[in-house]
């Protein structure tokens, strides 16, 4: 299992560019069941959780040319071209879901093109339960039979028919597995209060490109006029914002001036307001944000809250609270979406931070002084924020368990190190 050796106290400067998105490269690689012909996908991240959808795909007899075990730093960006015309099964198995909940994504498509599934139910996470009933009842107000036996979601359709349905709960994936599979349906679909998030939009985009009839995506309301089939397309993955959002509180972390490229500011709009709040200085041009922190000051302490996009993601909340450990007084933080996601709160204490937790309320002193020590990452985005407190806190951090900050970023060592951190992977 990797370590990363994080010597502290470092200040960022110079380029970072960001890589595709994970949370779009899994659903447009989904969509690819959606037809038979060739989905190029281009700028997609070398990621473990791409590594699992290509791992699942295999399974499924499904081929997957371009995508292979190569340095994340060499593949970055390369093309993967996804052909189901042998697909021999419609089961995801137990031994992949587990492993990405995203998993689940292939549900839709699975349905709409062949009129069955078999997807293994994904279970609890480390951030919370996580159920997948919004997918289940938007799969079933099309016509689906659903019926869960032995951990596994079965589905079973004759031909999907275009219905209204209103998701009590904004949901991501639950907006894109219902999209995908009203695209093969007979008539019209309404999504009512769906996910607004860039990932939806850009899924959006890829599925009009392979024959859709979609409008509204973005919106809460989301149109979709059944096709009786689709085609082949090539679509570039979008930047990732969340990447993108961790580098930025990086660099207004460590202090310094780091120009982060390749990204879509529009998309990281709640956060670039929160940092002005806080006093760190973020210019946009069209594809970057250039953050500067010069001095030894404190920043402003201020207040957040997660919500659904365009407010404020529980994917950058943990890092926020990084940030706010360097506030001149006290933050509030709320975590509105996931009900378990403070798990890096135990592991900053660890590091001299002072947090107290109240259910999904975190407040966090400011001018703390953080000492590295030997930690441990429990999830995706709680590592992030821990190579955050390891780049700002005296002497040595040793963070252990990265299989997780693999899931999601693309080289993030060799992208820290070019910016003048001291970060290190070490094999254990
Ligand atoms: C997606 C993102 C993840 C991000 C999250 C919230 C991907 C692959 N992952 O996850 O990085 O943190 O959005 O922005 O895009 N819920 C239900 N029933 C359901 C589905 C969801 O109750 O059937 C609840 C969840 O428990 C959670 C909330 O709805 O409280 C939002 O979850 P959702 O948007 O579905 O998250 P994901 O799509 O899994």
């Amino acid at each position: 299992m990797d370590k990363l050796i994080i010597k502290g106290r470092r200040r960022l400067n110079g380029k970072v560019a960001v890589s595709g998105a994970k949370n779009a490269a899994l659903p447009a690689m989904a969509a690819a069941i959606l037809t038979s012909e060739d989905i190029r996908l281009n700028k997609v991240p070398h990621l473990a959780d791409v590594t699992t959808m290509v791992a699942l795909f295999e399974k499924m007899g499904i081929m997957t040319a371009g995508y292979t075990g190569i340095p994340a730093t060499q593949a970055s960006g390369k093309s993967i071209t996804i052909n189901t015309s042998r697909m021999n099964t419609y089961e995801a198995p137990y031994d992949l879901v587990r492993t990405m909940r995203a998993s689940v994504l292939v549900l839709g498509p699975l349905v709409a093109r062949y009129g069955r599934a078999r997807v293994s139910l994904p279970g609890g996470c480390a951030i919370g339960s996580r159920p997948v009933d919004l997918h289940i009842k938007g799969l079933e107000a099309l016509g689906a039979h659903v019926t869960i036996e032995h951990g596994y979601i079965n589905v079973a359709a004759q031909k999907l028919t275009g219905a209204k349905i209103a998701f009590d709960t904004t949901t991501v994936t639950g907006t894109e597995n219902v999209m995908m599979a009203a695209t093969l349906a007979r008539g019209t679909t309404v999504i009512e209060n769906a996910a607004k998030e860039p990932e939806i939009t850009s899924l959006a985009e890829q599925l009009v490109n392979m024959g859709a009839r979609i409008r509204g995506a973005g919106t809460d309301i989301v149109e979709i006029q059944g096709v009786d089939q689709l085609h082949g397309c090539s679509v570039d993955i979008i930047p990732d914002r969340i990447e993108a959002g961790t580098y930025i509180i990086a660099a207004a972390a460590a202090g310094g001036e780091v120009e982060v490229t390749n990204c879509n500011p529009s998309h990281l709009d709640a956060l670039l307001f929160k940092m002005n709040e806080v006093g760190v200085e973020c210019t946009e041009t069209g594809n970057s944000v250039l953050v500067r922190r010069k001095g030894d000051a404190w920043l402003k302490s201020a207040g957040m809250k997660t919500l659904p996009y365009p407010n404020f993601p529980t994917d950058l909340q943990a890092q926020f609270m990084v940030l706010m450990t360097q506030g001149d007084d006290t933050s509030v933080i709320t975590e509105t979406i996931f009900e378990n996601r403070f798990m890096h709160v135990a592991e900053l204490r660890r590091m001299g931070a002072d947090i107290k937790v109240e259910n999904n309320v975190a407040i966090v002193r400011g001018k703390t002084r953080l000492m590295g020590a030997p930690i441990m990452a429990t999830d995706l985005r709680a590592s992030a924020s821990l190579v955050i407190a390891g780049l700002i806190a005296d002497n040595v951090t040793e963070i252990s368990r990265i299989y997780h900050l693999d899931r999601g970023y693309e080289g993030m060592e060799e992208k820290l190190s070019k910016i003048g951190a001291q970060i290190e992977r070490v094999k254990v």
